[in-house]
């Protein structure tokens, strides 16, 4: 058995996970998740120093916990995010990471942070994994990717956004109807309660024959919408819901178009929703039924481990460590920039 502990700070989480893995099975004994939003959520957004200060105090403490539950103990190796996140937060985790590795005697292994959110769909009850070719639609606050997975560590990007991120264009709506952050799950909240077919938002891209997305001109047509209503004096709550639920259904119709083209294209043997939007109830179940309809395996992440965890970067890093990738913790340094391939 090979037995890693990871770090995870790329953003407002600070998390750390514990994992014993044989082969392909890979079985999760702890993982901890701290948030930061009540702290974050006053300046309406992340702020990255804020983070950084915020993950060096809760993750000594954590550590703490943790080697005193005896989770040091037999480790083959450390894991740790390395990118793609914010630098300041990146900094803490990956800084800490070298300091254990290093006193503990052990190597480290760094890990991408979009691997990790694919990762996360092995984080299963049963002991089904995903199979390979396996094609992911990555959706967080930073990235919007569809990429193909032909094995543990290799990757193939199909498409990507040309502008914002899916997340990023639900936090900026959740902005413009006022409801704070973090502005993806109350922009699917208040989604579920308006009418999806209330304003045609655009579907940019949706006939451009390749897998890359914009979302901008949809949030620029948010607000235009919301400027009209709010001039009429039309801006009720349920013009709001309305907005939300219209703006959810142009995201999500997009993502599922271009995903299932993609599956057509390259045949894979199963399909992986990963990254923080994966929450999103109306995606999670419209890719799900699109999956079936089509015949390919769906597999998603457990709501828990869709946002920001340890866990899933545990079991890249286990995977990555099988691959040699498990280095001298003098190598590794964070990269705000580093990408799936
Ligand atoms: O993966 P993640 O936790 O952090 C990054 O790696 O970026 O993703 C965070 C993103 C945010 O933009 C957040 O608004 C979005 O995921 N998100 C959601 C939902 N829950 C989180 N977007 C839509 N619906 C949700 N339920
Ligand atoms: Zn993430």
């Amino acid at each position: 058995m090979v037995k890693i502990l990871a770090i995870e700070t790329s953003c407002d989480e600070t998390a750390i996970a514990l994992v014993e893995g044989a082969g392909e099975r890979v079985i999760l004994h702890s993982s901890v998740v701290r948030s930061q939003v009540d702290v974050h959520a006053a300046y309406g957004g992340v702020v990255p120093d804020i983070a950084a200060r915020e993950h060096m105090e809760l993750l000594m403490p954590m550590l703490h916990k943790a080697k005193a539950d005896g989770y040091f103990e037999g480790l083959d190796a450390i894991a740790v995010t390395a990118g793609p996140g914010l630098a300041p937060a990146l900094r803490v985790g990956v800084g800490a990471a070298k300091g254990l590795a290093w006193s503990l005697g052990l190597p480290l292994v760094p890990v991408c942070h979009l691997e990790g959110h694919i990762y996360a769909s092995w984080l299963r009850k049963d002991d089904q994994a995903p199979a390979f070719p396996l094609l992911a639609l990555i959706v967080s606050g930073g990235h919007t990717e569809i990429v193909l997975m032909k094995g543990h560590g290799q990757f193939e990007r199909l498409g990507e956004t040309l502008d914002d991120a899916a997340g990023e264009a639900f936090d900026k709506v959740a902005k413009m109807l006022e409801l704070g952050y973090p502005g993806g799950p109350k922009v699917d909240a208040l989604a579920k309660l308006g009418n999806k077919e209330a304003y045609a938002f655009p579907r940019p891209m949706e006939k451009s024959g390749d897998f890359l997305f914009s979302f901008s001109g949809i949030k620029t047509s948010v607000l235009y919408t919301l400027r009209a209503l709010s001039d009429a004096k039309a801006l009720t709550e349920e013009a709001k819901a309305n907005v939300a639920a219209s703006f959810e259904e142009a995201v999500v119709d997009i993502l599922i178009k271009k995903t299932m083209a993609a599956v057509r294209k390259v045949n894979p043997a199963s399909v992986v929703l990963a990254g923080g939007v994966a929450a999103n109830k109306n995606l999670r179940m419209r890719l799900g039924d699109a999956c079936v309809a089509e015949g390919v395996p769906f597999f998603l992440p457990e709501f828990q481990y869709s946002m920001d965890n340890a866990a899933m970067i545990a079991v890249a890093g286990y995977f990555r460590f099988l691959q040699g990738a498990a280095v001298d913790p003098e190598k590794v340094f964070p990269d705000p920039n580093l990408d799936i391939v």
